[in-house]
C-alpha cells in the first residue's frame, strides 16, 4: 500500500521537465489571450442571467500549472449571489472556497493561477455586467474596494503596522472618493469606526494595530471593507483566527450590519455553525466543485448529498450525549489526478451501481434546492454536468 502510494506522486525527471516546458507554454499563451482580451471591451462585457444577482459563477474553472502537474482547484463550479443576500460557502480546507473568491478578485497568484475557463459576471447595475475573467487590471483595481471588497482571516497581517488606524482607514476612503475634504474623510471614518462597534472611535482612531486585541483589529478590517459601501462583500474565514468569544461578537457584528447595509456577503467558512447562524443561502463544495446548494433550511433541514448529511452529522449538538462524533471515512482525491466518476464515491456509504459512471450531473430537486448526486436522478430536472477544461487543448 505504502508503496503503491510513493508510486503514484513519484515524478521521473523526464516527465518533471515535460510538465515544466507544458507549464511555461500554456502560461504564456494564457498570458497572452488575457492582454488580448483586454483591450477590446466587447469581450469583457456581458449581460446578467438573472438582473437580481450580484454576481454569476458560471461553469468557472481555476487551475494551478505546478511543478508536479495541472492542480484543479476549481472545476466547472456555477452558483449566484443574490443581491442584498448573504451566501455561505462551506466545505473543508483545500476544497476551493478561497480559490472562488480570489478567481472573483482576479487576485490569484499568476502566472501558475489561471481561471481557464466559465464566466465570472459582475452585475453593473445598468443593464450590463463585467466578465471578470478578462476584465483589464486597470477596471479590476476599481471594482475591488469600490464594489467589491474582501475581509481576510488574519487581520494583523492585512493591517499596515506602522501607521495609525485612522490613517488605514482614511486612506481607503480617500482612494474611493477623490472629492472628499479631510474633515469629511475622517468623520466618514469615526461613523464606520462606531458602525462596527468600536466604542472608543476617537482614540482608536489615533491607535497602532498593536495596540489593539485581535477582535477589534478584526473590527477595524470590517470597518475598512464597508468604507465604500461595496455592493458585496467577500469574508474569507473572518473568525478562523479569533478566540471563541470573539468569534461570536464578530459573527453577531457582521449579523447586525448584514440588515443595516444594502450589500450581498459571500462568507466562506468551514464551520457549519458560522453559516447556519448568517446565511441565506448555502452552497457545499466538495474537491473544488460545488455538490449541493440551495436555501438555509434546504441545507440544513434537507440535506441530500452524502458529503452534506456528512457534515451536518459530524457537527457537535448541543444537548445530545455521543460516544464519539461521527467522522466521514477516507480522504479528498489527489487534485492533480482526478477521477472521472462522482469524487466523493470512495468516501460514500450511500453509493449505487450508477456511481461508477460519469461524474453526476446537477439536478434540481426543489425550486431552490441543487445537488449532484445520482440518488437523485430521476427526482428532479437534470440541469447540467459539469465541464472540465481538458489543459492539453489549451495550446
Ligand atoms: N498558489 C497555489 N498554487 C498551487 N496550488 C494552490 C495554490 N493555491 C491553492 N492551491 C490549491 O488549490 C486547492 C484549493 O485551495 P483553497 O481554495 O485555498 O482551499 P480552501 O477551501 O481551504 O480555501 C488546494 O488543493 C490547494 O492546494
Ligand atoms: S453520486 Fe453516488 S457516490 Fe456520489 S455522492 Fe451520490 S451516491 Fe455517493
Ligand atoms: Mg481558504
Amino acid at each position: 500500500m505504502a508503496q503503491e502510494q510513493k508510486k503514484s506522486s513519484y515524478i521521473s525527471g523526464k516527465e518533471s521537465r515535460r510538465i515544466s516546458r507544458f507549464n511555461r507554454k500554456v502560461m504564456r499563451k494564457l498570458e497572452n489571450e488575457r492582454f488580448n482580451a483586454n483591450k477590446d471591451p466587447k469581450l469583457y462585457t456581458t449581460t446578467m442571467k438573472d438582473p437580481n444577482n450580484v454576481v454569476e459563477f458560471d461553469n468557472v474553472c481555476t487551475y494551478f500549472f505546478t511543478d508536479v502537474g495541472t492542480v484543479k482547484a476549481v472545476d466547472g463550479i456555477n452558483f449566484e449571489i443574490p443581491k442584498c443576500s448573504t451566501v455561505g460557502v462551506v466545505g473543508e480546507s483545500g476544497c476551493g472556497k478561497s480559490v472562488t473568491s480570489l478567481s472573483l478578485m482576479q487576485l490569484l497568484q499568476r502566472p501558475s493561477g489561471q481561471t481557464v475557463g466559465g464566466e465570472i459576471r459582475f452585475n453593473l447595475g445598468d443593464g450590463t455586467a463585467y466578465n471578470i475573467v478578462n476584465t483589464p487590471n486597470s477596471i479590476m483595481e476599481q471594482i475591488r474596494g469600490n464594489k467589491i471588497s474582501m475581509i481576510f482571516q488574519e487581520p494583523m497581517t492585512s493591517l499596515n503596522p506602522v501607521f495609525k488606524i485612522g490613517q488605514q482607514v482614511d486612506e481607503v476612503t480617500e482612494l474611493h472618493n477623490p472629492g472628499m475634504s479631510k474633515e469629511e474623510i475622517k468623520a466618514r471614518t469615526l461613523e464606520m469606526l462606531s458602525l462596527v462597534g468600536i466604542a472608543n472611535r476617537e482614540g482608536v482612531y489615533n491607535m497602532y494595530p498593536h495596540e489593539l486585541s485581535g477582535g477589534m483589529r478584526q473590527r477595524v478590517m470590517i470597518a475598512i471593507a464597508l468604507a465604500c459601501s461595496p455592493g458585496l462583500i467577500i469574508a474569507d474565514e473572518p473568525t478562523t483566527a479569533l478566540d471563541v468569544t470573539i468569534q461570536a461578537q464578530i459573527l453577531d457584528l457582521l449579523r447586525d450590519l448584514k440588515d443595516k447595509i444594502n450589500s450581498s456577503i459571500m462568507l466562506i467558512t468551514h464551520d457549519l455553525g458560522v453559516v447556519a447562524s448568517m446565511a441565506d443561502y448555502v452552497v457545499v463544495m466538495y474537491a473544488g466543485r460545488v455538490v449541493e446548494k440551495g436555501t438555509a433550511d434546504d441545507i440544513f433541514h434537507h440535506p441530500a448529498h452524502p458529503y452534506t448529511i456528512g457534515l451536518m452529522k459530524s457537527k457537535p449538538v448541543v444537548g445530545k450525549k455521543v460516544d464519539a462524533l461521527y467522522n466521514i471515512p477516507g480522504s479528498v482525491p489527489n487534485p492533480v489526478d482526478m477521477p472521472n466518476y462522482c469524487y466523493f464515491r470512495d468516501r460514500c456509504e450511500m453509493r449505487c451501481a450508477e456511481c461508477d459512471g460519469d461524474y453526476p450531473p446537477e439536478i434540481r430537486i426543489s425550486d431552490t434546492h441543487v445537488v449532484s448526486c445520482y440518488r437523485f436522478k430521476g427526482e428532479g430536472e437534470i440541469l447540467k454536468y459539469p465541464k472540465s477544461v481538458n489543459v492539453e487543448e489549451l495550446l
